[in-house]
């Protein structure tokens, strides 16, 4: 299987349902046919086309990748070079390892760990108990049958976790593994894998402004290279912090001054905070030249990542 397209799904499949990166990963494909297309490509245009994706690391990592792929004539076919790529870490480089070039090793991403959990009845909870269930994942890719074909054991482990051994209600009774799960023998199939209590997310707090100009422009920013987020296009705004913004704190952070009303709130789960936006709008004679201005019906040209894109579509319906 082509390298290129197993790197890229997995880099997408990364914190991404498979139904949400489809459209992205046909996108991308066809926009950069192979790993050198991608690393000729500006790194403006990767962003852009990854916009909505979220986690966008992933992103300037790809890019960073393709370039290093290239330079060395391909993508490495054992664990350890691959493991040393950006963006790449332990499970991604066993996934490309087993599926694109065979090697005989299991990727234990969560639906792994799930399927291992109950074939095993490991009980102790999660995330203690990762090394017990990598263990047992590893003596699963020591049947010989595993080592035999390594790339179909690792997508229909995947399969199988997608689609049988599901988190909530697993199909136990079409279980071609049936006969041999400990936790369906024990009765506790979908109580397992246990989880350790999760701690609530703590909630941060920004405000954010839509200027438009009567020609229908809009003013946007770029947002710093690194961090959160980084390089990506945001409407401006305050910082982000942990206790609300008063109008007239936020007012202070506003892009022009202007006759501003309120436009709504957005909320927008990040994996280590809950956001919660509000929203000023204004309409301006001219917009401050110093800014990126451009026209409404573009936006989507724009890397608006989704926290902004729900902003722009709450500012729309406002
Ligand atoms: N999630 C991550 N990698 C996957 C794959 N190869 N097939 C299905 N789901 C996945």
């Amino acid at each position: 299987m082509d390298p290129y397209r197993v790197w890229l799904s997995e880099i997408m499949l990364q914190q991404t349902t498979v139904t949400a990166v489809i459209p992205y990963y046909e996108r991308f494909v066809s926009r950069y046919p192979t790993v050198t297309d991608l690393a000729a490509a500006p790194l403006d245009d990767v962003l852009s086309a990854w916009a909505g994706l979220g986690y966008y690391a992933r992103a300037r990592n790809l890019h960073a990748c393709a370039r290093q792929v290239t330079e060395i004539g391909g993508f490495p076919p054992d664990l350890a070079a691959l493991r040393a790529l950006p963006g790449i870490g332990v499970y991604t480089a066993s996934a490309i390892a087993s599926i694109a070039f065979g090697v005989p090793t299991v990727p234990v991403d969560g639906n792994v760990e799930r399927v291992t959990a109950r074939l095993f009845a490991i009980e102790s909870p999660l995330p203690a108990a990762k090394p017990a269930v990598r263990a047992a994942a590893d003596r699963l890719g020591d049947d010989p049958d595993a080592r035999a074909r390594p790339s179909d054991f690792t997508q229909a482990l995947f399969d199988l976790g997608a689609t049988i051994c599901t988190p909530a209600a697993p199909g136990c009774a079409v279980c071609p593994w049936m006969d041999h799960c400990a936790a369906r023998q024990a009765g506790i199939a979908a109580s397992l894998p246990r989880k350790a209590p999760k701690k609530a997310r703590p909630v941060r707090y920004g405000v954010h402004f839509w200027l438009t100009d009567r020609q229908g422009h809009v003013l946007l920013r770029q947002r710093p290279p690194s961090g959160l987020l980084g390089g990506m296009t945001e409407l401006p705004g305050t910082p982000w912090r942990d206790s609300p913004w008063s109008p007239e704190e936020s007012m202070a952070h506003a892009p022009a001054t202007a006759n501003w009303r309120s436009a709504g709130q957005v909320r927008h789960g990040f994996t280590h905070f809950e956001l919660i936006l509000d929203l000023f709008a204004a309409t301006t004679a001219s917009l401050p030249a110093s800014g990126l201005i451009l026209p409404q019906d573009r936006l989507d040209e724009a890397a608006l990542p989704s926290v902004m894109r729900k902003c722009v579509q709450a500012v729309s319906g406002s």
